[in-house]
């Protein structure tokens, strides 16, 4: 059973939330039984809902009858504790239900790392002995992965699992820095892929690099990010990179958790945004993306809007020309404007390039092997025993190049 509390001044209005709260439950394999929503100025501190409401509630959890029922806005621990004494069973917030999923979810191993590390720090101020109230109810979601010894373990040992999980994250992320610099040897621009859960990035990813990638028409589809190569028009090389959709109310523990995967959308070289032009709110979930992109400090990056799904969105809820200055439309599922957007990529790619002309010694091969495979060669000719080589590359290959190999000149005509 869903409840839900209608807001004042709240971004989304409570029926749109709560259906978006019921996809999440789908995705999670709960089946959604009913709904309530109360209208609600201040939450009440010990059971965020009024006490009315709570009867009623429980009236209505007694008639259905729901083994869970799942609150859409945070609830305090106690507030958690509370209500499943007065409703007489588990209560779990859209945070846990979140957690939950990515829980199931996650496939690396670091995903599983960073999952469990936000399942316990969610579940740390939860933990009290009143949770024994809890043995008498049947498990299922929000009692998966740490949640299943939660009753025995007390604070001090989940303190040692998230100490202990912290040192395997930070090995792990160690690794995954001398792979990436070791990728890095001949650096290519990477477009990362963001936009709200079910935009549409892993069809984009699949229409544009042919690669095999999952996609479902379930929320949180992708949770471990994929690079592949991503070919475009003029030859200039560049690697993409999918991500974990965002959403809005995401648990801040996943967001902590997930830092360095989100990290990767910070240094990118370009943001591709990836908007479901046919869901009526679009705009709402922008400004929500916008939000996380703003938190993780990827807001610098160079971002192009990717209005996806025009094959199916409403013709009074299009990108108006002032959007379009800043996006191209597409269907990622068709591949209407997918050359058209290849080509703008390759405009802001190259955007961050620069252009050297170089006079190489022709003894370094090596040199101009890098060019070639981060760059674009766009001219080579061979004069008074030198390469004369003009390219445009990423301003970090073009100065390792020139501390690697002090002899090129630059080359005047
Ligand atoms: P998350 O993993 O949740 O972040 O989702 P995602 O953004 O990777 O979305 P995904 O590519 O998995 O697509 C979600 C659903 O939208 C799937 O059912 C796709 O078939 C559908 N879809 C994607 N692009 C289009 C499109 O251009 N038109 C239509 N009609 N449906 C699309």
């Amino acid at each position: 059973m869903l409840v839900g509390a209608e807001r004042p001044g709240a971004a989304v209005p409570s029926a749109e939330s709560l259906q978006e709260l019921g996809r999440l439950a789908d995705t999670a394999g709960l089946r959604v039984v009913g709904s309530a929503t109360q209208a609600l100025r201040r939450p009440d501190p010990a059971t965020f809902i009024g006490r009315g409401k709570v009867t009623e509630l429980r009236a209505l959890r007694d008639r259905l009858p729901a083994d869970v029922v799942v609150f859409d806005d945070a609830l305090s621990p106690a507030q958690q504790r509370n209500l499943e004494r007065e409703l007489g069973c588990k209560v779990i917030d859209r945070s846990a239900l979140i957690l939950d999923i990515f829980a199931q979810r996650a496939r690396s191993t670091e995903g599983k790392l960073q999952v469990e590390l936000a399942q316990l720090e969610y579940l740390l101020p939860r933990l009290t002995r009143q949770w024994t109230h809890l043995s008498r109810l049947g498990g299922g979601v929000g009692t998966r992965g740490p949640g299943e010894t939660q009753l025995e373990v007390d604070r001090r040992r989940v303190r040692e699992r998230v100490g202990l999980l912290k040192r395997r994250l930070a090995a792990v992320e160690r690794t995954r820095t001398l792979h990436r610099e070791q990728r890095a040897a001949v650096p290519a621009p990477i477009v990362a892929l963001v936009g709200y859960t079910n935009a549409g990035k892993s069809t984009l990813m699949r229409r544009l690099t042919g690669a095999d990638v999952h996609v479902e028409d379930r929320l949180f589809a992708t949770l471990d990010p994929t690079t592949r190569r991503l070919p475009l028009p003029g030859g200039v090389p560049a690697l993409m990179v999918d991500t974990v959709g965002f959403i809005h109310k995401l648990p801040h523990q996943l967001i902590e958790a997930f830092k360095s995967t989100l990290e990767q959308v910070a240094t990118a070289t370009v943001l591709l945004h990836v908007v479901d032009v046919s869901h009526a709110r679009w705009r709402e979930h922008v400004r929500i993306v916008d939000g996380v992109l703003q938190e993780i400090g990827a807001d610098r990056v160079p971002t192009w809007f990717v209005f996806n799904k025009i094959d199916a969105g409403a013709e009074d809820a299009q990108p108006t020309p002032a959007e379009l200055e800043h996006g191209t439309c597409v269907s990622a599922l068709h591949g209407d404007g997918i050359e058209a957007l290849r080509e703008r990529i390759e405009g802001l790619v190259a955007t961050t390039l620069v252009r050297v002309d170089w006079a190489v010694p022709l003894g370094r091969g090596d040199v101009v092997a890098a060019l070639r495979g981060g760059g674009r060669v766009v001219a080579e000719q061979v004069r008074d025993g030198h390469l004369r080589v003009t390219a445009l590359v990423p301003p970090t290959l073009a100065g390792r190049l020139r501390k690697q190999a002090p002899e090129i000149r630059n080359a005047c005509n």
